[in-house]
């Protein structure tokens, strides 16, 4: 083992520091299975193309499947001298089947090798991204569809605004996480790009066929320019992008779950079993969870920094800088897929403390809107009837009562357009119902909303189910 594929040129062993400052096996044996798979059909469409003798190609698949067993049983030697997976599997290859291995190499190069192994890790894992995504939308409808009338208030600055519907607080994380998806799905395209053949930078002089190995890994269309496909790492900054948006989401989610949960809201019931107590305080629960997601937010945010910054000076084409793109993207990808994982298994287990969600929206003048609004359907212009409205709220304060406790008397002396017909007005119930201009928090609406989210998810998860082009 050891013996370098590029040393023929230098005459100086290469110092010890510098195998373990340049090796990257310890992070990108995870790509094993993709370099072997990639491997696979190149030495195949070599074969196919008279490039290499078709029997080469057969000792050659043969020894690599062997290789992946051997990695699949962890009997696999890391060497910090053979830099890569790339080179530890052709150099173990070698080893089982000794000369034939040398041709595998032909057309190809490092630059490309790794390319299109990214790129094959990535598109699985942005399909498990895509398949947790739709599973949490469907939580989310769920929860709304059970809990279609529970009220709550709804805030602006985090100060009781109008009362709303849970359902529609709730389906508004649906829509972030609807826009997530096809962030997704959007970038799964320009992950899908074959970059093999590409070699080094130039292309290369033999008579490969391209179309033939993107058939054989399953891309639809090959990339146009050799020197873009080995330098280009957009669709990983673009996952990473899309990965960072869709943490900000769950972040958002995070900080409303913890707010609600603590004592100060007691709005809902953290299950158990997502929760966890203190080493010191015996009464406390506390959300860990949505609060580790909010802290893993920064990691990945962290991630699509590092991966612009690399990527920022880089002429062209493939450049060292690039092997550094790997450990964030595994760590954004593995800390955004635990984290929707984890979302789709707690939040069903979350219960709204219904009570003190309809305590909270009938306190605080949370009707002076529609008391104005009341005033403006008699025929009072809007403007005015917010000042009549504003008054009406100081008075209440200082009697120490909400806006529907006062007496029709002390209404209708801040203006003489009220009737006892308004009391029906200053109702939760009513005050959500009557919100049916298009997407707000009206039953009728949020209902639809709920109904039309639920076909369109069904239809997703039977796309995953039968492993449609989907994802
Ligand atoms: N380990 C390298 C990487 O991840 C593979 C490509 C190496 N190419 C080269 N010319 N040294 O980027």
């Amino acid at each position: 083992m050891a013996n370098k594929p590029w040393d023929g040129r230098f005459s100086e062993k290469t110092h010890k520091d510098v195998e373990k400052f340049t090796s990257s096996i310890a992070f990108d044996k995870r790509l094993y299975a993709y370099d072997i798979e990639g491997s696979i059909a190149h030495c195949t469409m070599l074969a196919e193309k008279d490039i290499i003798l078709k029997k080469e190609a057969k000792t050659i698949v043969k020894g690599l499947n062997a290789v992946r067993k051997e990695i699949e049983k962890d009997q696999f030697r890391e060497d910090d001298r053979l830099e890569d997976i790339h080179m530890h599997i052709e150099s173990r290859l070698t080893e089982i089947i000794g000369k034939p291995a040398q041709k595998l190499h032909t057309a190809r190069s490092r630059n490309d090798q790794v390319a299109l192994d990214v790129r094959m890790y990535l598109r699985e894992e942005c399909k498990n991204t895509i398949i947790y995504l739709v599973g949490l939308r469907k939580v989310l409808v769920d929860m709304a569809k059970r809990y279609i009338d529970v009220a709550l208030p709804g805030y602006t600055h985090l100060q009781r605004a109008q009362p709303v519907l849970w359902s529609h607080h709730l389906m508004a994380y649906y829509e972030m996480f609807n826009r997530d998806t096809q962030r997704f799905q959007e970038g799964l395209k320009r992950i899908n790009v074959m970059p093999l053949g590409s070699a080094a930078l130039a292309g290369t002089t033999y008579p490969i066929d391209r179309a033939l190995t993107a058939r054989l890994l399953n891309f639809p269309e090959v990339s146009a320019n050799s020197i873009d496909s080995v330098s280009d790492r957009d669709f990983a900054i673009e996952y990473l992008s899309a990965a960072s948006i869709c943490m900000m989401h769950l972040s958002r989610f995070s900080e409303e779950l913890i707010l609600w949960s603590s004592s100060e809201f007691k709005f809902i019931d953290m299950p158990d079993a997502f929760a966890t107590g203190s080493s010191i305080m015996p009464q406390k629960k506390n959300p860990d969870i949505p609060e580790l997601v909010r802290g893993k937010t920064g990691r990945v945010y962290g991630s699509l920094m590092t991966l612009l910054t690399i990527m920022k000076s880089l002429p062209l084409a493939y450049n060292r800088d690039m092997q550094e793109d790997k450990e964030p993207l595994f760590d954004a990808v593995d800390t955004l897929n635990a984290s929707l994982k984890i979302y789709n298994a707690m939040l069903p287990n979350i219960k709204p403390i219904e009570e003190n969600m309809f305590k909270a929206a009938n306190e605080g003048f949370l009707n002076a809107t529609d008391l104005a609004d009341y005033l403006t359907s008699k025929g009072m212009p809007f403007r005015q009837a917010h000042g009549c409205a504003g008054k009406a709220v100081g008075y209440a304060l200082k009697e120490g009562k909400e806006l529907h406790e006062l007496s029709l008397k002390e209404l209708k002396s801040i203006s003489n357009l009220v009737s006892d017909d308004i009391f029906i007005f200053l109702t939760i119930e009513q005050m959500i119902n009557r919100r049916v201009s298009e997407g707000g928090t009206a039953k009728t609406n949020v209902s639809a909303a709920i109904r039309k989210a639920d076909n369109t998810v069904k239809k997703e998860i039977n796309m995953i189910d039968k492993k449609l082009k989907y994802v």
